[in-house]
């Protein structure tokens, strides 16, 4: 019987970890030949890689023009297999540029860190006294923790009870341009060692919590007449009917889970693409907003679209988990291409403005499809409409 279970699977060269894939999955010549072609990377580029690669996976590189955000404009780099994806942010950027573009904030007063750790306290015989012991020395906690990172800052602790005998703290914390999961889950670790001193308790595990990260709201108002649009068999929609129709299917996401869910994945679609174009953990900003979408305890859409008089207006809150430092930035020489070159960002703050914006333009051109030329019509490219 043949096993997946090989050991030392992570020390074998390239070509021995392909041998080893031909022999238990009875691969032949040309199966290994094609395997091998595929990969577009030099053998040393393919070995720094680290952890068992046997190739690499080429995603395409694409840009959405037609940006302005907080009065900048911007080509933004967004990779994603889909280029129904990018057609239909362009699309929706476009209209956002002509009615001015979208202003896009980190909210500074949020409840949410903009990285946050976690430390779960076990064997907590008196819950009540030992939060108040730790909440004591707060100050303390904060500022020795501080001491240790010159670029990071944490600023506030709270404590919750969960069942009898567990307590969690939560370590919030300003990561400057670096998204923070690393250091939030440090700090919570020399926290962690400190409040064992101060209060009789074990502490089981230090880790970041996902559920943070840069809180940023997108904003634009859209004159009804930028709003019109016709299909392929020359059928118009006029700017009132596309805003209704746009507005129709905020209400329906606010009601109805089934359709959030697919409401949100459209935001998604935009900032999953410049999260891993710009090389972030975009698993991390996914779970960040599922719960954020949850967070008033009924799933919610991340952007509601409202008519005031002749405008469309739209506003999107969601969290960012995102920094321009750290991470595996550095490691992705096309990432850094991205950040410094082409969005040019100077701040994290910034290119979460920006991943927020794209989410809101990207949502404005799901819904404003959806309620004219249907998703069959909408999902054909460009380039497919104009060569076909
Ligand atoms: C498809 O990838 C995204 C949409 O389903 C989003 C939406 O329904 O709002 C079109």
């Amino acid at each position: 019987m043949k096993s997946s279970l090989v050991p030392g699977f992570y020390k074998l060269s390239i070509d021995e970890r392909i041998e080893v894939l031909r022999d238990f999955l009875d691969l032949n010549v040309e199966d290994v030949a094609v395997l091998k072609s595929l990969c577009t990377l030099g053998f040393k580029e393919l070995t720094s890689i680290g952890e068992n690669p046997v190739s690499n996976f080429e995603l395409p590189l694409r840009i959405a023009n037609g940006f302005k955000i907080n009065g900048v404009d911007y080509f933004v780099p967004m990779v994603v297999e889909e280029a129904s994806v990018v057609a239909g942010v362009c699309y929706g950027a476009k209209i956002c540029y002509e009615s001015g573009g979208i202003t896009s904030h980190v909210l500074k007063e949020s409840n949410y860190g903009k990285a946050a750790g976690q430390i779960q306290l076990i064997n907590v015989d008196d819950p009540v006294e030992v939060e108040r012991k730790i909440l004591a020395e707060k100050n303390y906690l904060l500022e020795k923790v501080n001491k240790e990172h010159r670029f990071s800052k944490a600023y506030d602790l709270k404590v919750q009870k969960f069942e009898d005998e567990i307590l969690v703290v939560n370590v919030y914390v300003d990561p400057g341009d670096a998204m923070g999961a690393a250091v939030a889950s440090d700090m919570a670790e020399s926290i962690a060692r400190e409040i064992v001193k101060i209060v009789p308790c074990v502490c089981n595990a230090c880790i970041v919590s996902n559920f943070s990260g840069r809180h940023v709201k997108a904003e634009v108002k859209i004159p009804v007449d930028k709003l019109s649009r016709k299909n392929v068999k020359g059928k118009v929609w006029s700017g009132e009917e596309v805003k209704n129709g746009i507005v129709w299917l905020s209400r329906w996401a606010e009601k109805d889970m089934y359709r959030a869910v697919t409401h949100n994945k459209g935001i998604m679609n935009g900032v999953d693409a410049v999260a891993v174009a710009t090389g972030q953990d975009w698993r991390a900003i996914e779970s960040a907003n599922h719960a954020f979408a949850f967070r008033s305890g009924c799933y919610l859409p991340l952007s509601k679209w409202r008519s005031e008089g002749n405008y469309l207006i739209g506003e999107l809150e969601m969290l960012v988990p995102c920094g321009i430092i750290g991470g595996e930035i550095k490691n992705f020489p096309k990432a850094e291409f991205a950040l410094r070159k082409i969005l040019r960002v100077k701040k994290a703050d910034e290119l979460a403005e920006i991943m927020a914006a794209v989410g809101l333009a990207q949502n404005l051109a799901a819904l404003s499809m959806l309620a004219t030329i249907g998703l069959k019509e909408g999902h054909q490219p460009h380039r497919k409409r104009i060569f076909s």
